[in-house]
């Protein structure tokens, strides 16, 4: 096959800020992981301290050889109370931006990766009636200040994964239930509110969800728009590549319907959207069904299953019919050598995406580093990068060169040669 990667396509690594940065103490999700009753495996604590060490990481993945960084912005940083906006903390991420520019990389800005501030879980959170106008205010501060050195805006990162967590039993209790949950118990307690109301933007898969999101996620963009027209900007989504076994097509196709297809026809219109596939969900007569036998496996059980990512950038062109970009793929395991058989047989997928003509705008793995698994602790390593927690010595694994060595590759394969 010629090289079919485009000579502007994206290779990166992502990061999210509670995940990296460390200390986001305003933010709902440190909230829930010090409550009574938490099913966070751990706190976050100082997490892998990207926030003080932002300019070494940008320069180690900038050395790789690769392109692109996504990172995100915290919003609970940036308005720790409701209305005050911190110039600080908008100033230290110019600086990130900055040294992304300064060392070639092309900045992939996500506005809401998961955590919001504590103060919006009082008012609703993501089922909140204020929650649009509120985040589209927080956006249009952020381009303000920042507008000018991002590469690319994601809104909001995966408001779809509620209902695929749900269906595996994490979150999804309807409103009148939430107070029989210890953690959303301790929560409502602690914030003097219904349990009914607490709605964390990972845990909560209402209908009420579902539209506050798509209202914040189309009043964003709208607000980055104004700033910069030009700006390419859509939201990421969690595709899981979902199949079925005999006697499972019907719950395959309402989960397919409910988690991938209604999101990505929600996308229509957006410059983009970004696609972040781990794996594939099979189900069969009794629901979730066990990885085939023999099926390799990460050291956690999990089926390895680099294919799914080619079919999900298939169905997201297929559905949306805009341009994709790949803003996560990854593998948790210890063993690296896993990782990059799993990237390179993803990145072929992609390749075989290209040639048929479908529009891929770029490859960002995930994840830059081994960090904060939300509540699963600091157990799955997904890093292309470890990090020893202890001294926060960061090492590049195998799999950091490979796609580094890779893209480097390609981007000087897809140059144009001089006549
Ligand atoms: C999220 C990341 C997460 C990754 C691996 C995605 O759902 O965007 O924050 O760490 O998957 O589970």
């Amino acid at each position: 096959m010629t090289n079919p990667f485009p000579r502007d396509f994206l290779w990166g690594v992502a990061t999210a800020g509670h995940q990296v940065e460390g200390n986001n103490v305003t933010s709902d999700v440190w909230f829930l992981e010090h409550l009574p009753g938490t099913i966070f495996a751990e706190p976050s604590g100082d997490a892998v301290d990207h926030y003080h060490r932002y300019r070494e990481d940008i320069a180690l993945i900038a050395g790789l050889g690769l392109t692109s960084y996504r990172f995100s912005l915290e919003w609970a940083r940036i308005e720790p109370e409701e209305g005050h906006f911190s110039v600080a903390e908008l100033d230290h991420y110019r600086r990130v931006l900055e040294a992304c520019h300064e060392h070639g990389l092309t900045p992939v800005v996500t506005f809401h990766h998961f955590a919001s501030p504590l103060w919006l879980l009082r008012l609703g959170g993501w089922e909140g009636e204020r929650t649009p106008e509120l985040f589209a205010r927080y956006c249009s501060r952020v381009m303000t200040h920042l507008g000018d050195l991002i590469g690319v805006a994601c809104t909001l990162n995966e408001p779809n994964l509620p209902w695929l967590l749900a269906s595996f039993g994490i979150g999804g209790e309807a409103p009148e239930n939430r107070g029989n949950v210890p953690m959303w118990a301790a929560a409502a307690e602690r914030l003097g509110v219904d349990a009914g109301t607490v709605a964390p933007f990972q845990f909560c898969s209402t209908e009420a969800g579902f539209h506050v999101k798509l209202a914040a996620h189309k009043a964003a963009t709208a607000a980055i728009k104004a700033h910069r027209p030009e700006l390419q900007v859509g939201w990421t989504l969690a595709n899981s590549d979902i199949q079925s076994i005999p006697g499972g097509e019907e719950t395959a196709d309402r989960v397919r319907r409910e988690v991938n297809e209604r999101f990505l026809e929600a996308s229509r219109g957006d410059d983009f959207v970004g696609i972040q596939t781990y794996g594939r969900t099979v189900y069969g007569p009794d629901g979730h069904a066990p990885a085939p036998e023999g099926a390799p496996t990460n050291g956690m059980g999990e089926e390895i299953y680099p294919q799914a990512l080619e079919a999900t950038v298939r169905e997201a062109w297929r559905v949306a019919g805009i341009p994709v970009m790949v803003t996560e793929n990854g593998l948790a395991t210890d063993d690296d050598t896993q990782r990059v058989a799993y990237l390179e047989a993803a990145v072929d997928g992609v390749a075989a995406c290209l040639a048929d003509g479908i529009d891929v705008r770029g490859y960002i793995a995930w994840s830059a580093f081994d960090n904060f698994e939300w509540i699963f602790g600091y157990r799955p390593k997904f890093g292309l990068i470890a990090v020893n927690r202890s001294t926060q010595e960061r090492t590049p694994k195998e799999s950091a060169r490979w796609l580094g060595g890779f893209a480097r590759q390609h981007a000087r394969a897809a140059a144009p040669q001089p006549a």
